[in-house]
């Protein structure tokens, strides 16, 4: 079941929306040799409870920490570990959703660990500008199908793979919610856009195969081959003049333009 929201909900969105962001923009100075994934995580945190709102992920279906971060192989849903220290050359996913106002605002990106090879960089550009493609797709009288083949096809094209297993979700009080937003599929299928619709997309685009495997403790999702995997996530909104809002576009990128 759908939640639509009207416009005065979608605004009441936005302060969660532009957090995500914040946070985004805040944490890529953080990034670097020799940093641990509990440090980002706790600095994540606290800076989302300084501004009076929640870390969504924290205890969401027994989930242990503030935050996601994915490193190199792991497709999504990394959990955040002293264990984990970052080092020059690798690609980290993170993803955050504070809640504000009672709503969620989602957003992810990959950043770089000091400087990368060239396989990783041209990785995650392509993985943004699959983001990119995506989003273009949102306009009246489009379909969830649309967006996936939109991405699927630039993808692809390029020699990547689209991961399968984990999709866009409509968002709002809850923080998965109908409808599903498919990375992959056929042009005109699937689920008519409406307005009022307020959801994620978040490909996660994959050097070798688009198959996962997820780590004992229940979360972690790494690529079956150990290739590569990259994801960039923004939230939008349908508004009822058929406006499509950005709603965790950040400052930085605000004044960037639109950059993934
Ligand atoms: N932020 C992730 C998403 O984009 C969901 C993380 S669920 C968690 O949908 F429990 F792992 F945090
Ligand atoms: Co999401
Ligand atoms: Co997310």
């Amino acid at each position: 079941m759908i939640y639509l929201k009207t416009d005065a909900e979608i605004d009441q969105m936005r302060p969660a929306g532009e957090l995500a962001g914040e946070l985004l923009d805040m944490i890529e100075a953080h990034v670097k040799p020799g940093v641990t994934t509990l440090e980002l995580n706790d600095i994540v945190h606290s800076f989302t409870t300084k501004r009076g709102a929640i870390s969504a992920p924290l205890n969401y279906r027994g989930y242990p920490k503030s935050m996601c971060t994915s490193i190199n192989d792991v497709v999504c849903h990394g959990i955040p570990s002293a264990k984990a220290k970052l080092k020059e050359g690798d690609i980290i996913n993170i993803d955050v959703t504070p809640i504000v106002n009672g709503y969620h605002g989602d957003s992810s990106r990959t950043f770089f660990v000091g400087s990368v090879s060239e396989k990783a960089r041209k990785l995650v550009e392509v993985t943004e500008e699959s983001l990119k493609r995506g989003i273009a797709e949102v306009k009246e009288g489009a379909r969830v199908g649309d967006i996936g083949h939109a991405i699927q096809s630039y993808a692809e094209g390029l020699g990547y793979s689209v991961v399968r297993d984990f999709v866009g979700h409509g968002i709002g009080k809850v923080f998965h919610e109908d409808p599903q937003i498919f990375h992959y599929g056929d042009k005109g299928r699937g689920q008519r856009l409406e307005v009022g619709m307020v959801f994620t997309i978040e490909p996660m685009i994959n050097e070798g195969n688009y198959r996962t495997k997820v780590l004992k403790d229940g979360w972690t999702a790494l690529t079956i081959d150990g290739s590569l995997s990259a994801q960039f996530e923004h939230t939008l909104a349908i508004r009822s003049d058929w406006t499509v809002e950005v709603l965790t576009l950040s400052p930085r990128q605000k004044n960037g333009g639109l950059k993934a």
